[in-house]
């Protein structure tokens, strides 16, 4: 879909469909938003009394639409519900969008115009508008019918839509909101549609030849490690997880540099490390049947590093970041390793594995140790790392632990603003004694209490020279049931993160 932002009065745009906001109830007089208000006094007060009619649902995101409205230059009109004024917020606006959305979805308009600054939330600024109507309707409009012979529905027939400002310059603010937005849904996109491809096409293989591919894209520097670098480097606990595989293991790693040249650092200012799991069956001690195909997802860390890294080079955001990918998959079989099976990591400390269904610390530990020889300003690792993190926050948000308080409430602010959110929990002292072994440096799990706290406190063992943050996506990478399907968070976050870095906004 094309964007584009407008600066014109809305009953002249000669667009398909002029989608417009209300707040309900109300009386039909008051209801509509500001530039909505303009189109109707241009259509002789039609707008109103349509409302009146008491046609459209007062809940946020119902929709009316309407045909051939006398003074308005778009052959249709799209009343699209805010809900009630006073309550109008973040969630408002998505129902909105998502409502507009499905609206669009089904007429036959090949273009639109929307009035965002209608749409606007009290505090946020119009460039958050932009950026999140664009987003919206990109997340709403994806489709992943790529492995379906029979298409069905027919792709819908919106191609372009304007962000109408209704008055005043199109301001740079928010031509530089929507490139962003748009790289950001690109990035999204990406990291949805490796999700989900099943595991018999997205295999550590697939992610190497797509990071080379966005690498030839964008000019990015790629380079990937094989199984033989890894046995040479010591890589002992990611080797462990790929023994019961065919599939070769790999560690990919992508950089990105937007900074300005003369700015010293050539270090990234951001390291990303994404759990690369491309099938989770659990190893030796197998997971139960039940919706284990869901573990195709176990790689949303690493689509997410692929994802944001796209984003940033196709906006060419003033930073450098380094993408780290640990990629392999998690299976049974004969030469798999066992509980028990210790193993030496790159850091030198030794692991007994005690279950090795706790398989993607195994590989971050190793990638996390490899991040130092970037020198990163600051480490961020992204990982669907356990299932304990879902019971404790669902889906709402990813779980968020560091050792740097500093650079936790950036990643919360990031996580705000881009409403892709995140909370903190804790990595305190008191819960490393669950990881305690008998027989190596530590174990791999530590129990049923606070599983997502040990898995991190895991991690930390490994970070101790780093300023680093670990996110949990567990329960927020994909949606299951009737909308089974990978979501692409982190990668809203990730982005608004490495922006902020940057030092530009
Ligand atoms: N990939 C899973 C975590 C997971 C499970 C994410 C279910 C989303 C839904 C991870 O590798 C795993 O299996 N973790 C175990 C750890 C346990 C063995 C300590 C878990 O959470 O059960
Ligand atoms: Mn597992
Ligand atoms: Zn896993």
């Amino acid at each position: 879909m094309q964007f584009s932002i407008k600066a014109q009065s809305p009953e002249k745009i000669p667009a398909g469909c002029l989608v417009l906001g209300a707040h309900l109830p109300g009386d039909a007089g008051g209801a509509l938003a500001r530039a909505a208000q303009s189109a109707d006094r241009a259509a002789g007060g039609a707008l109103r009394r349509a409302l009146a009619q008491g046609d459209l649902s007062p809940k946020a995101g119902s929709t009316l639409l309407l045909h051939g409205v006398p003074g308005i230059a778009a052959k249709r009109v799209l009343i699209v519900s805010l809900g009630e004024r006073r309550e109008y917020g973040v969630a408002a606006f998505r129902d909105a969008i998502r409502g507009a959305a499905g609206a669009l979805k089904g007429i036959g308009a090949k273009d639109a115009a929307l009035l965002v600054a209608d749409f606007a939330v009290a505090g946020r600024g119009l460039p958050w508008a932009v950026r999140n109507a664009v987003l919206g309707m990109r997340e709403a409009f994806y489709r992943f019918d790529q492995l379906k012979t029979q298409k069905k529905p027919p792709a819908p027939a919106l191609g372009a839509l304007a962000l109408a400002l209704a008055t005043g310059p199109v301001t740079l603010q928010a031509q530089a909101a929507l490139k962003e937005a748009v790289a950001t849904a690109d990035g999204v996109d990406l990291a949805r549609t490796l999700g989900n491809l099943p595991p018999n096409v997205c295999t550590p293989s697939y992610l190497a030849d797509e990071a080379r591919k966005l690498a030839r894209q964008f000019k990015l520097g790629v380079e990937v490690l094989e199984r033989r670098d890894m046995e040479r480097l010591g890589m002992g606990a990611l080797l462990s997880v790929t023994a019961g595989s065919r599939q070769p293991p790999k560690l990919i790693v992508l950089r990105y540099d937007g900074a300005a040249k003369s700015k010293k650092p050539r270090a990234p200012q951001l390291a990303l490390v994404g759990k690369g799991i491309t099938f989770d069956t659990g190893g030796i001690s197998l997971k139960p049947g039940a919706e284990m195909d869901e573990m195709k997802f176990d790689m949303s860390g690493a689509g997410s590093v692929l994802g944001a890294l796209r984003a940033l080079a196709g906006m060419r955001a003033h930073v450098n970041v380094v993408g780290i990918i640990p990629t392999c998959e998690n299976m049974p079989g004969g030469a798999a390793t066992r509980p028990g099976d210790i193993v030496t990591t790159l850091s030198g400390q030794t692991v007994e594995i005690l279950n090795t269904d706790a398989e993607g610390r195994l590989i971050l530990c190793d990638a996390l140790t490899y991040s130092e020889r970037f020198s990163p300003e600051a480490v961020v690792d992204i990982a669907t790392l356990t299932g304990a993190c879902v019971i404790a926050l669902g889906h709402v948000a990813s779980g968020l632990f560091a050792n740097d308080q500093g650079l936790a409430d950036a990643i919360r602010a990031a996580g705000d603003d881009a409403w892709d959110r995140v909370w903190q929990m804790p990595l305190w002292e008191d819960y490393q004694e669950q990881l305690r072994s008998n027989f190596a440096d530590m174990a791999n799990i530590g129990g049923r209490p606070a599983g997502s706290v040990t898995a991190a406190c895991y991690l930390a063992r490994f970070t101790k020279k780093l300023k680093w943050a670990h996110l949990d996506v567990a329960g927020t990478a994909w949606k299951s049931g009737r909308e089974k399907g990978s979501t692409g968070r982190p990668v809203p976050l990730l982005v608004r993160l490495a922006l902020r870095r940057s030092g530009r906004k």
